[in-house]
């Protein structure tokens, strides 16, 4: 939510040597891309109807992340516990999966192509904030991701970063920059440990 500055706080926001000063932080207007009401209701209907459903109810998952305008392929399998900052800027190619405790921190693009798994507990960051501003502005970056990818456990995927077709990521790595088609990445940061063989 937005903090009007403070009176003492705004007038010593430029002085030498200061960092940050987030009593002058504002989230730009259009920033969200939707309405706060429509944020806070999409938050409750996640909350209420999305997270508790049965795990089975793939399609039902799928129609409310649709109603909230995001782009859901045919066949996605997309977990209760997925956590989906803003909907309308995510999009999720045909029979991806999106595994438990995944969250799409979108607050720019996430594109996650067909045929790709992001696995349990991975976290895909579109966003961070400038802090060399003292007023630590808050940006969206987009994070695309290919199809026929592997993230698989508990991997940070960094704001900006592009991941090519045919990658995998290995469990609990840092993804950092971005990753070229058809290599296998490990480790914080994440580095190409081989190629990956396609079938034949
Ligand atoms: C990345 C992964 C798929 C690679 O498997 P693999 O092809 O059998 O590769 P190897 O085990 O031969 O590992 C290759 C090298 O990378 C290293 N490595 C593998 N996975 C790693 C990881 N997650 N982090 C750091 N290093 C790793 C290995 O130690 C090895 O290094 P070395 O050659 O110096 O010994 C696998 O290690 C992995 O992370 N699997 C994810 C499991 C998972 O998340 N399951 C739950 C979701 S379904």
């Amino acid at each position: 939510m937005p903090h009007p500055p403070a009176g003492p706080e705004a007038e010593s926001a430029t002085e030498p040597g200061r960092y940050l000063n987030l009593a002058l932080f504002k989230v730009p207007a259009g920033f969200r891309g939707r309405p706060g009401w429509y944020v806070q209701l999409w938050w409750v209907v996640q909350a209420l109807l999305f997270r508790t459903s049965p795990q089975i109810a793939y399609g039902w998952r799928r129609m409310l992340l649709r109603c909230f305008g995001a782009q859901v392929g045919v066949g996605a399998i997309i977990r209760p516990t997925v956590q989906v900052t803003y909907p309308w800027k995510v999009t999720i190619g045909d029979h991806a999966w999106i595994g438990d405790d995944v969250t799409l921190y979108s607050l720019g693009p996430i594109d996650i192509g067909a045929h790709s798994v992001v696995s349990q507990k991975s976290y895909i960051c579109a966003g961070d904030h400038d802090y060399e501003t003292v007023d630590f502005a808050i940006r969206g970056r987009p994070v695309r991701i290919g199809t026929q990818v592997w993230i698989a456990s508990d991997v940070f995927v960094a704001p900006g970063v592009t991941i090519e077709d045919g990658v995998v990521v290995g469990a609990r790595s840092t993804v950092v920059r971005s990753l070229e088609k058809g290599f296998v990445y490990v480790g914080n940061p994440a580095r190409a440990v081989k190629p990956r063989n396609a079938s034949v």
